[in-house]
């Protein structure tokens, strides 16, 4: 309808119904007419006045369900406001893509382009109108279990992501019915809670949370994302859900974000044990008032906001505009002419987890996989070799990861099966060895056997889906015990063994990679998981991902970032005497640094070249370097640019990803690849929280990981 209308329809609503829109609620009351909530979920139920009048539904999906859930809603209520189907649809709907780890370590945004495209048309056709995607929370603590849905630990390589998943799920305009809104979270900062533990504390500087945590969700509402989610943590002190300083100052009037904020799952509610409110109606208070448009699964406006109304409290007029943003929202998705939108079940069956679909998961899923040690065992060779393929993962564990309540663990390809018909002239013999967390000695005895009648071993070992995501967070991030074993006792026949993990997280590697002479990092890949796996086993992909995130040494050294300060005493410049900022029992390295990956292929960078060591406002500088594939494969290598600021008015990082380029070579070809830096990317923020570049001296670093070594300096004139 017309936007103008929008205003008459605002003008007929009661202050019930406004407040209605301003909930979010799940579709059972509609569908179950003696819906009844009991027992310990009790709090989760309905009130029955809420039915008729809610603005928006939580989780349902399925053409047949979310059009009668619709279709019930539409006949009771008086104004007949549509509902807007809302979900979960993280690294895809029923096709599963690698999860976001994954598709961050593919450092091709392309990728979250192309899924978040499928996932919208299979999200759409099932009745669902916005999803709860991208989280761009910036993390660093890899005990975090949702460290699994972010792309890592970079602001900049975030940012690139967290624009294309906007993209990709929104398409250019909602005439197109495959288009969704997408609704990005956590805001703000949830990525950093203290000590990796999921819902705690975060604390830091608000130059700091400026400074790292701000851009990839101002990437998103650049790229036009239509809701932005609160977090359950406190930001300085204020839950974020009643942080009116966050959502409106900064949120809606800084950043420049128009469209409707909805709080996380019960987290207006959370205010009470959070310690800022004492009851309901004091949690309501605060949202309401920070500009917190609906509220998720708790009905503490619905109780509450006429109260505050009537007491003078709240303003109106606050309730209109939230109500207004999600009015517009629906008529964007043009819901007034059509509720039922793009559901429609003939669609779900020609569309979804459709060959074309999967065949996108099972590229993606090739180029999320990183090659962390290669040893020359890998690639496999079909030469009428024996392989041993061992390990929880080989056949059966759920592949798809956290994050995939649509999936179906059993349709995923098993590496088993594909792993033997890549090996065309070889045996695969295969044996369990363990399950996730335990073993028995039969089948470890069955593992060893298949090992020792082998040329080389595959361990396929990782994480349970449910040892990673939403509260799974882990202070030993190790390997389960019972797979250690088994990898260790493999170990002892002395065959060459090459370790796919499958997991969520960056691990701690000391129970692996002795053992191992390759280690490729599967993450939990997705529906066609087993196959793409076995494709980059046997070299008919080429594995070109690179590490989002650092993969530490120890648990210790968290947190371990490569974008850190280089504090007053460094430990590389004091290699004498103790005084340094080091441990006593470990480097401050990581095992495996931000940006690295390796290929079957090698890569030859030339001197790189700067075509001036002077930038002024108006001049940039051109890095240049000639890239050569000097193996026998084609293969792609992602070209990493970073920058040091000398000296600033605060400390800087000692390294700061600033362009990447992934690039495919032919064996023996070369190519020039060229960044164009600029004082826009000098760009920091001061300690008056001024966004500004100094003048003054910076090195550069181009090269295939955040190791890349010094290729230049340059200054910045003023
Ligand atoms: C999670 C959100 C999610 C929401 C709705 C919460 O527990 O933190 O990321 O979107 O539930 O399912
Ligand atoms: C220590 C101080 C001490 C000073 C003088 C420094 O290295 O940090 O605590 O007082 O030396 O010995």
């Amino acid at each position: 309808m017309e936007e103008s209308k929008l205003q008459d329809l605002l003008n007929e609503m009661t202050l019930e119904e406004k407040v209605g829109q301003l909930t979010q609620v799940f579709g059972q009351p509609y569908l179950d007419d003696n819906y009844e909530v009991t027992g310990p979920m009790s709090f989760l139920a309905v009130p029955s006045e809420l039915v008729p009048v809610a603005g928006s539904i939580l989780g349902a999906s399925g053409a047949e369900s979310t059009r009668k859930i619709q279709d019930v809603y539409l006949e009771k209520s008086r104004l007949k406001i549509p509902l807007l189907f809302m979900a979960d649809v993280i690294h895809g709907y029923k096709t599963i893509f690698p999860i976001p780890l994954g598709i961050g370590a593919s450092w091709n945004p392309d990728t979250a382009v192309k899924t978040a495209k499928i996932s919208a048309v299979e999200t759409a056709v099932s009745g669902i109108h916005v999803t709860f995607s991208p989280m761009v929370d910036l993390v660093r603590d890899p005990r975090w279990g949702r460290v699994m849905e972010s792309t890592g630990e970079d602001k900049f390589l975030n940012e690139q992501f967290a624009e294309a998943f906007v993209r990709g799920y929104q398409g250019d305009s909602y005439s197109d019915p495959y288009a969704i809104a997408s609704c990005v979270k956590h805001f703000a900062a949830y990525g950093a809670p203290e000590g990796g533990r999921d819902y705690n504390t975060v604390n830091m500087s608000e130059r700091q949370l400026r400074e790292d945590y701000l851009s990839a969700y101002q990437a998103a509402i650049d790229a036009g994302t239509e809701l932005v989610m609160t977090s359950f943590n406190v930001v300085d002190g204020i839950p974020s859900t009643g942080n009116r300083w966050l959502l409106k100052d900064l949120l809606r009037d800084e950043m420049g974000f128009e469209g409707v904020v909805i709080s996380d799952w019960g987290a207006v509610k959370e205010m009470i044990p959070h310690g800022v409110a004492a009851d309901e109606k004091e949690a309501a208070l605060k949202a309401l008032n920070a500009t917190n448009d609906i509220e998720m699964m708790t009905f503490t406006y619905h109780r509450y906001a006429k109260d505050h109304i009537d007491a003078g409290h709240v303003d109106e007029k606050l309730i209109d505009e939230s109500v207004m943003r999600i009015l517009k929202l629906k008529n964007k998705l043009g819901l007034f002419e059509n509720p039922y939108r793009a559901a429609s079940q003939d669609d779900e069956k020609d569309l979804i987890f459709s060959d074309a679909h999967r065949q996108t998961a099972l590229e993606v899923a090739e180029e999320s996989m990183v090659l962390l040690k290669n040893d020359s065992v890998l690639p496999l060779e079909d030469n009428g070799q024996t392989v041993a393929l061992i390990g929880p993962f080989a056949e059966g564990e759920d592949m798809l990861g956290a994050w995939s309540w649509k999936g179906e663990a059993e349709t995923a390809s098993s590496l088993h099966a594909s792993l033997k018909s890549a090996l065309t002239s070889g045996n695969v013999l295969y044996a369990k060895g363990s399950a996730i967390t335990e073993t028995t000695e039969e089948w470890m005895e069955e593992a060893v056997k298949a090992a020792s009648e082998a040329d080389v071993v595959i361990m396929a070992l990782g994480e349970s889906a449910e040892m990673s995501g939403e509260a799974a967070s882990r202070s030993d991030i190790t390997l389960p015990q019972s797979q250690a074993d088994l990898l260790k006792k493999i170990a002892e026949l002395g065959k060459p063994i090459a370790t796919v993990l499958f997991n969520g997280r960056p691990l701690d590697l000391n129970t692996v990679e002795p053992y191992s002479d390759a280690i490729l990092e599967a993450w939990f890949p997705g529906t066609e998981g087993g196959e793409a796996v076995a494709n980059v086993l046997t070299g008919k992909t080429n594995p070109s991902g690179k590490l989002p995130m650092s993969f530490p040494e120890s648990v210790g050294q968290i947190p371990v970032y490569y974008n850190h300060y280089n504090t007053g005493r460094p430990a590389e410049e004091r290699e004498e005497g103790r005084y340094a900022s080091r441990y006593l029992d470990v480097s401050n390295y990581p095992k495996y640094a931000f940006g690295y990956g390796l290929s079957y292929t090698s890569f030859d960078y030339s001197k790189v070249t700067l075509s001036n060591d002077i930038m002024t406002s108006d001049e940039t500088i051109e890095v240049s370097v000639t890239l050569t594939n000097t193996g026998n494969r084609v293969g792609q290598e992602v070209v990493q640019l970073y920058i040091r600021d000398l000296v600033g008015e605060v400390v800087r990082p000692m390294k700061e990803l600033k362009g990447f380029r992934k690039v495919q070579l032919n064996p023996g070809e070369s190519k020039k690849v060229s960044f164009t830096l600029s004082e826009d990317m000098l760009i920091y923020v001061h300690q008056d929280l001024t966004e500004k570049a100094d003048a003054g001296e910076f090195d550069v670093f181009v090269g295939a990981s955040s190791l890349a070594e010094h290729s230049g300096r340059f200054s910045l004139k003023k």
